[in-house]
């Protein structure tokens, strides 16, 4: 009993130093002017913050065992290295930024797991037979002429049947994004069917979760 008193007292000064870290890097990482987060230091927030976690929950969910999956805007790759790896044949992940790949990189043991810098607005994806594409956090910080650009592409690179699931954080400052009403006509105007989901955050953030399905994809 001696023993686990200790383990725990030990366990609780590990989660406060944990705490006193994120909180360092969450001060230093505003300055930066980062459009990516490292999310070892969401982990290290402590057990209470796990809210961030619901991407990764939720896109497991969309996810059957052995499919083809294209990450857009992984970031630094968590959701891709901590969840989807695991389910997936083959996951392609990409993002425009260097530093945000070069970490995903470091930290990837997956021999499934690709990252690739690029802009996903410009450049070709990897591929064209996704069953599932996904993109997280990241649609609204797009102009409208870069969602104009990628949303078809997006459609006609998933197989018949295949899913965009992702989700959109909703903010007063977005551009164009602000809030689910906003959302759903971006998504209808490429799929037929479009499910929105939001979740409201401790801190005031909304995630807007979309579904969306293109039955028959015309690709001529
Ligand atoms: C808020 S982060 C989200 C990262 C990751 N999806 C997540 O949920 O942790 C948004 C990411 O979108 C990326 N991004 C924004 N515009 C992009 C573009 N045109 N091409 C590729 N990546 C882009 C940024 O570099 C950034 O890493």
């Amino acid at each position: 009993m001696l023993l686990l008193r200790f383990l725990g007292a030990v366990g609780s000064l590990h989660i406060a130093f944990g705490r006193v870290l994120a909180w360092i890097y969450r001060k230093v990482w505003g300055p930066c002017g980062l459009h990516w987060f490292d999310h070892r230091f969401d982990l290290l927030r402590g057990p209470e913050f796990w809210i961030w976690q619901e991407r990764g929950v939720l896109g497991m969910q969309v996810i059957s065992p052995g499919a083809k999956i294209l990450d857009l805007c992984c970031g630094e790759g968590f959701y891709d290295r901590m969840y989807f790896a695991e389910r997936a044949r083959q996951i392609d992940a990409l993002d425009m930024d260097g530093n945000a790949i070069a970490l995903a990189r470091a930290l990837n043991r997956q021999t499934n797991l690709r990252f690739f810098t690029a802009d996903v607005v410009e450049e070709s994806f990897p591929d064209n037979d996704y069953d599932v594409i996904l993109c997280f956090s990241a649609l609204q910080q797009l102009s409208r002429t870069q969602l104009d650009r990628l949303l078809p592409r997006i459609r006609t690179a998933l197989k018949a049947g295949g899913i965009f699931f992702g989700s959109v954080s909703l903010t007063p400052e977005n551009d164009l994004l602000r809030t689910e009403d906003q959302v759903r006509p971006e998504f209808a105007a490429y799929f037929h069917s479009v499910e929105l989901n939001c979740s409201g955050w401790p801190n005031g953030r909304v995630e807007c979760y979309f579904r969306c399905r293109e039955m028959s994809v015309d690709r001529n």
